[in-house]
């Protein structure tokens, strides 16, 4: 059967009959509606096979999208959008929401379009333009007055570990149809943040007679969290491989700077390597501007090469230019660029990194 112009799109949401606009002969009839249990292996399969670039994860199972995504305590079915074609899962789009200032909760103001995939012969039809409409749509129904596409630090309710890279980070500029994407549909960029990495294989790390000093003061505490976990934490880290690292001054025992360390094990699939992702550097303040922060970052390096592991990742924010160069000065290199988008200008404040 072959339709001339728009063709209908179903939608289970009462009060939703939409048009998807068809580019072809013989295009399918599209249905959308919200998760339902039976979907993670077909979701785990569109993730697979569709993933455009080095920011996705080739997970081995579903457990990887369990603990990322569905087994979340905030997880809702509804925020979950699925496009099929005659029962086949042809796309999907995820909505969720930021977290509370003080990170126990959600703050469900901020509404956050955190992934939105169409599988590549669905692509260009107007499947991806439907799916974010209903995503807007559900986030709005939630109390969103407020909404960005793309993760961004404490507005990442969804896919650590597995899209973005060391965390989920915008949309990444290596997922090419991502930015025309969004742009066409009326969203502008409103933060950019590049992507680091250091092949820790190539040993020479940096040296000279302040980090030499900086090192013989100082020395690196494994930890497993935080003196104080928030909620967040436990959401993020809580059933995932985790380490914190502290630079503590040998004499008094004070921390200087930490580090968290996640274990980036879904993407040896698709680096073909052991990568770690580097989360919230933190200097602290009078510590700043001496060399601590690229001391830390080259202590946790030395004492990760240990556990075979040969690649590093972390993400930082444009404006944060300190911490560009205390990265820049570890070895780090620019490999990628996190961009959120918002159909505004006026976006509230960007929680700092
Ligand atoms: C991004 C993605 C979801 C878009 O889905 P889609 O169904 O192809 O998008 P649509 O057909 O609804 O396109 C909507 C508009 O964006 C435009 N657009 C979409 N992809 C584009 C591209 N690669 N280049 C230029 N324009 C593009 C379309 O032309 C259309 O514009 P129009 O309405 O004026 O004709 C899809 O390309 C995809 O799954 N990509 C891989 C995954 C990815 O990178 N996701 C983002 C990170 S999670």
């Amino acid at each position: 059967m072959g339709f001339l112009g728009p063709a209908p799109c179903r939608c289970d949401r009462p009060g939703l009959q939409r048009l998807a606009r068809r580019t072809a002969f013989d295009v399918p009839l599209i249905r959308f509606r919200t998760f339902r249990n039976s979907d993670p292996p077909r979701l785990l399969q569109l993730f697979r096979q569709t993933r455009p670039g080095r920011a996705f994860a080739y997970p081995e199972s579903t457990h990887a999208l369990e603990l990322a995504v569905f087994g979340l305590p905030y997880f809702d079915p509804k925020g979950l959008i699925i496009a099929e074609d005659d029962g086949n899962l042809v796309g999907f789009i995820h909505a969720g929401f930021g977290f509370s200032r003080d990170l126990s909760s959600l703050d469900y103001t901020i509404g956050v379009i955190c992934c939105a995939l169409v599988n590549p012969e669905y692509q260009m039809q107007g499947v991806g333009k439907e799916l974010v409409s209903l995503a807007e749509e559900y986030l709005k129904s939630r109390g969103a007055t407020y909404i960005q596409a793309g993760q961004s630090r404490y507005r990442d309710p969804f896919y650590f570990g597995i899209y973005g890279g060391a965390r989920p980070t915008g949309f990444m500029e290596s997922d090419r149809a991502a930015d025309p994407f969004f742009r066409r549909l009326g969203f502008t960029p409103i933060q950019r943040v590049p992507v680091f990495q250091r092949d820790l294989t190539d040993r020479r790390d940096p040296m000279n007679f302040r980090l030499m000093a900086l090192r013989r003061q100082t020395e690196l505490v494994v930890t497993d969290q935080p003196e104080k976990p928030t909620w967040w934490w436990f959401c993020k880290f809580g059933n995932i491989e985790s380490m914190r690292f502290q630079l503590v001054e040998k004499k008094t025992q004070t921390l200087v700077a930490s580090v968290t360390v996640v274990g980036l094990d879904h993407y040896i699939n698709s680096w073909n390597e052991r990568a770690i992702g580097l989360v919230d550097v933190f200097v602290e303040e009078k510590f700043r501007g001496q060399g601590y922060g690229q001391t830390l970052i080259l202590e946790a390096i030395r004492r990760l090469r240990t556990e075979m592991i040969t690649r590093a990742e972390i993400h930082i924010p444009e404006d944060f230019q300190d911490a560009v160069g205390a990265i820049t000065a570890a070895g780090f290199t620019q490999v990628d660029t996190g961009i959120i988008y918002s159909r505004t200008q006026e976006h509230q404040q960007i929680a700092p990194a």
